[in-house]
């Protein structure tokens, strides 16, 4: 029998525990497919007394995640505590400054230290993996780097927030309140430790910033994504786009433009139809436009213990048989710093207005828009509440900057009650 992968599990949360819970339950499987055993060989979290409902029996305990990573007796460490820095980041430079793999589900981390934790990771000639980091069970980082490896990509688009798929479905299907939605995510355990970071945009940025990476060959510019979260969604919202043949989603978009790379993580307008406007509850989608392939789909589970644990899975099995590719895909060295597309691209608005209901106001509102060349496709208005009226309008394909000058003038009049809402409408 060929040596055994010796594994150190940092965190024992949802993912660590399904981690275990995966090599506990496949472990002839997994010998058999990678040719040699999955070792556990020791674990870490905060509070060694937690019940967890797995059996850590087998397994040594080390307090520090970073005494966890130097061991000598182990060749890989799982990092699945989360935190952009702290112990996360500094286990994770402590193995690989060792020579030791680290796969991680850490995309707050990777988004701001990626780079110099990929070319530490070739320094040392030691693996980084991220499967589990992007778009939860979709093995979308393997598709990227290898099966489509041989094309150049012009886009890649999806849904990467497992919570607020969940929220915007669950809200539509129920009924339900927005604060009662995001408890159920927490307690299915899809929620990041501050679930802001999902509802306010930044954990599916932190995803497209990887991907976007991945799939240009730049180096990880989190900075570069335009970032909108749903928190200023509501149920309405929500109705009135199902009335035009719409659903609301998280989107993600990373595309070459003819200036530079545009990265947005916004809620946008997608058709119902549409392969996007179906995906329902935590699952995620990536959609990938590459030169000589077209266009592919991937869909699957995109958080939760048993998808993130798969994804783990799938990096350590990848180790385990000697494959060793650098972490997004060529050499970090050769990673290229990337522009950033300013022009960004046209289309049209769902927008929403709470106004004073007295004569004029719809006026006043029309000429602002007019004067800023944005034209009316659609509107309506009702729902009253006595004083105000929300008023809903649809747009022609208009540029950004020209829109949100036209907001910001209306926001100004004293008849806005609050600021208006505009939601991209994506072709798709
Ligand atoms: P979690 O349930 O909150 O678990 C975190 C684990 O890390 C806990 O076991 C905790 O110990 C341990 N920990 C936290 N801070 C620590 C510290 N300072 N020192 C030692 N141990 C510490 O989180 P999770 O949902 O498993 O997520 C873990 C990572 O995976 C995050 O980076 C997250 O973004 C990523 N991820 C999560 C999912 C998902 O669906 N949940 C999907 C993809 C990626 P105690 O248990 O003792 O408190
Ligand atoms: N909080 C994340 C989500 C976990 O809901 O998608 C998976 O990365």
């Amino acid at each position: 029998m060929s040596q055994p992968l010796r594994i150190a599990i940092a965190g024992l949360g949802t993912v660590g525990a399904g981690v275990v819970k995966m090599v506990q339950t496949h472990g002839d499987l997994l010998t058999r497919r990678a040719g040699r055993p999955l070792e556990i060989v020791a674990v870490s979290a905060r509070s060694r007394g937690k019940d967890r409902g797995i059996d850590l029996g087998a397994f040594d305990w080390e307090d520090d995640p970073v005494a966890l990573a130097k061991r000598a007796d182990v060749d890989l460490l799982v990092e699945v505590m989360g935190g952009e820095d702290g112990p996360a980041k500094a286990c994770v430079e402590a193995a690989l400054a060792a020579g030791k793999h680290v796969v991680t589900a850490n995309k707050a981390m990777l988004a701001l230290h990626g780079q110099a934790m990929a070319e530490q990771a070739e320094t040392t000639g030691a693996a980084l993996r991220f499967e589990a980091a992007v778009a939860g069970g979709i093995p979308i980082v393997k598709a990227l780097t290898e099966g489509l490896a041989g094309n150049g990509i012009s886009r890649v688009m999806g849904v990467m927030n497992g919570t607020c798929n969940y929220i915007l479905t669950k809200m539509e299907a129920t009924g339900e309140s927005y604060g009662e939605v995001l408890k159920e995510a927490q307690a299915l355990g899809y929620a990041e430790a501050d679930p802001t970071v999902d509802v306010g945009g930044i954990d599916a940025a932190h995803k497209l910033s990887l991907l976007a990476a991945t799939a240009f060959g730049t180096r990880v510019a989190f900075d570069h994504v335009e970032i909108e979260g749903i928190e200023r969604i509501t149920l309405q919202d929500i109705k009135n786009a199902a009335d035009m043949g719409y659903k609301i989603k998280l989107l993600g978009v990373a595309q070459q433009n003819s200036d530079g790379i545009e990265q947005r993580m916004q809620p946008c307008l997608v058709p119902t139809a549409s392969p996007l406007g179906q995906l329902e509850g935590v699952n995620n989608m990536v959609v990938v436009d590459g030169d000589f392939i077209g266009q592919t789909v991937y869909q699957g589970p995109g958080a939760g213990e048993g998808p993130t644990a798969s994804a783990i899975l799938g990096d350590i099995m990848d180790i385990a048989r000697g494959l060793i590719i650098p972490a997004f895909g060529q050499p970090a060295k050769g990673l290229t710093k990337p522009n950033t597309s300013s022009k960004g691209s046209d289309a049209a608005y769902y927008l929403r207005f709470s106004l004073t209901d007295a004569p004029g106001t719809l006026a006043k509102l029309a000429s602002i828009l007019g004067a800023h060349n944005v034209s009316i496709n659609r509107m309506h208005q009702y729902g009253h509440d006595g004083k105000t009226a929300p008023l809903v309008i649809v747009t022609h394909a208009t540029p950004r900057q020209p829109l949100d000058q036209a907001l910001a003038e209306i926001c100004a009049l004293s008849a806005s009650n609050a600021e208006p809402v505009a939601l991209r409408i994506e072709s798709l």
